[in-house]
């Protein structure tokens, strides 16, 4: 069977019923969710929505992964956009 998938910067990701954008993010190796306001990696971090270093627009609002249920069709972008080695992540790139 398929699994849904949503959208990150136009790459489907697949997820499960009910698992988070961050969950199904960093399952699919991606690690770095752009930048923060400051110029920092954005991340799943705390996974509990209190620290907002997950934050990212889910169809242009933003939102923090870590709390947002995926959803097919989706469309979920970098709060700040990064150059797109940084948002993809690298092989070897830490979680
Ligand atoms: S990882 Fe901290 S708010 Fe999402």
């Amino acid at each position: 069977m398929t699994r849904p998938t949503f959208f990150w910067m136009s790459r489907p990701i697949p997820f499960s019923d009910g698992e988070s954008i961050a969950a199904a993010l960093t399952a699919a190796g991606i690690v770095s969710l752009g930048r923060d306001p400051v110029g920092q990696s954005a991340r799943y971090f705390c996974g509990i929505g209190a620290c907002q270093a997950c934050t990212v627009r889910v169809a242009g609002v933003p939102r923090e992964a870590c709390l947002t249920r995926a959803e097919a069709g989706a469309r979920v972008e970098p709060l700040h956009p990064a150059p797109l080695h940084l948002v993809q992540g690298e092989p070897g790139d830490a979680a």
